[in-house]
Formats: C-alpha cells, sequence, structure tokens
C-alpha cells in the first residue's frame, strides 16, 4: 500500500474491541458463566450482527445499543440464565478492553501523519464510553456513528458518510475491520480494505474481497508507512 492513503477508518466492534470481554469479566465473578462464557459470548455476538442486518433490510432501524440488549436477551435465554444479567453484561459492554496493540499501533498512524478514524454501527454514547474507557480518543480524528445515516452496515450510505465526514474520496483511505462482510462491504465501496482475521477464519466468498488480510493490527503502521 502506498502513502496516498492518508486516512485509516476502523470499524469498532472486534476490531478495536473485544467483544468478548463482557462475558469473560462477568464469568470471573458469576459462576453460572464460568464454563459457556465463550459460547455465550460467541451467540451474542452473531445473533447481534443478525439483527443488524434483519433489521436493515426489513428498514426497520433502532439503535445498536438496543439490537445489543435484544440479542443478549435472545442469548440469555438459549442458554437457560437469568435476565439478571442483562445489567451487568450491558454495562461491561461500554467499556470493552482494546486489543492489546491498539494504542502503540494509533500512536503510530498519527505520528506518521495518516490520520485515524472509527467508522461503526455503535450508537454515539456506546462509542464515546468505548473510546474513553480505552483512552484511545487522543488518536482519533472521527468517530463516526451509523446513527447518523439511520442504516446498519453494510449499506453503502454507512462507507459514503466517512468520506463525506473526513472529506475524501474512498481511494484515500484504508478500511480496517474484523468482520469479513464488512471488508467486503468497505471494499465495493472503494476502501483499500484490510481484513483483521484474528481467529483465521476462511475469507468470505462474497464479491470483494479485502486488499489486505492481517493477522492483529500490529503490523498496519508499517503497510501504510509513507515511502
Ligand atoms: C461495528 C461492528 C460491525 O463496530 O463491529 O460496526
Amino acid at each position: 500500500m502506498t502513502h496516498t492513503l492518508t486516512h485509516c477508518i476502523f470499524d469498532a466492534y472486534g476490531t478495536l474491541f473485544d467483544v468478548s470481554a463482557a462475558a469473560r469479566r462477568l464469568a470471573a465473578q458469576d459462576p453460572a458463566l464460568r464454563d459457556i462464557w465463550q459460547a455465550m459470548a460467541e451467540d451474542w455476538r452473531r445473533k447481534q450482527l443478525e439483527y443488524t442486518w434483519l433489521r436493515a433490510i426489513m428498514g426497520d432501524h433502532t439503535d445498536f445499543r438496543a439490537v445489543t440488549a435484544e440479542a443478549l436477551d435472545w442469548t440469555l435465554e438459549r442458554h437457560g440464565l437469568p435476565a439478571a444479567l442483562h445489567s451487568p453484561l450491558m454495562a461491561l459492554y461500554d467499556r470493552l478492553d482494546a486489543f492489546p496493540e491498539v494504542p502503540a499501533m494509533l500512536a503510530t498512524l498519527t505520528a506518521r501523519g495518516v490520520d485515524c478514524a472509527i467508522l461503526s454501527n455503535g450508537a454515539p454514547g456506546m462509542l464515546a464510553s468505548a473510546v474513553a474507557s480505552a483512552g484511545i480518543g487522543a488518536h482519533l480524528v472521527a468517530v463516526l456513528s451509523v446513527e447518523d445515516v439511520g442504516v446498519f452496515k453494510p449499506d453503502a450510505r454507512v462507507y459514503a458518510l466517512a468520506c463525506d465526514r473526513l472529506g475524501i474520496a474512498p481511494g484515500a483511505a484504508a478500511f480496517v475491520s474484523s468482520n469479513g462482510w464488512d471488508a467486503s462491504g468497505a471494499a465495493r465501496f472503494g476502501f483499500h480494505a484490510i481484513w483483521v482475521n484474528r481467529g483465521a477464519a476462511p475469507v468470505d466468498r462474497l464479491p470483494h474481497r479485502p486488499a489486505l488480510v492481517l493477522p492483529d493490527l500490529s503490523p498496519l503502521p508499517e503497510l501504510l508507512r509513507p515511502e
């Protein structure tokens, strides 16, 4: 990739923030979750994403906090877990851990003159909490939410929002996501899509593939380094 990329736009959940951290943290205190927190976290995430796609198709938008809460209710029932776990898990979702390499990676990109931003399904309040608790706000020129267009990814209006707000053409930005379908949507839109494949998953069989696949975010600053 060349130095013509002036911006690096990140997906938030699963890319910068570890979405399994909420269930993992509560499992450390609550024996009901000890053996099943991983399966529970996977179901919660999968259902949350399904609901975003289905609401986008149905034209029945609500914000990501509501979708996340609805997916959590389904998941708690699916695993026979008490509804009382809803509140603590939602509270933990507002302060998910960032992946360990994230702060230094953002600092290095910023120092090299690449403007970093978030473009996420997350509602503005959720994103503000997560960014603040991870301490990464100083490295971000913008934290953009799909709420400004009222539809979830991978609708092209979401990716267009980033170009509008940042004042750039798609070809000026890398778009980085751990979600293969999000990388596909971004590639379709014209971004230089980078897929962070933390789980060594097969590439999604979708029409637009990422330009680059990374195992985590550590190599990113070297790859976007000005020539
Ligand atoms: C986001 C979801 C897709 O942050 O992870 O937009």
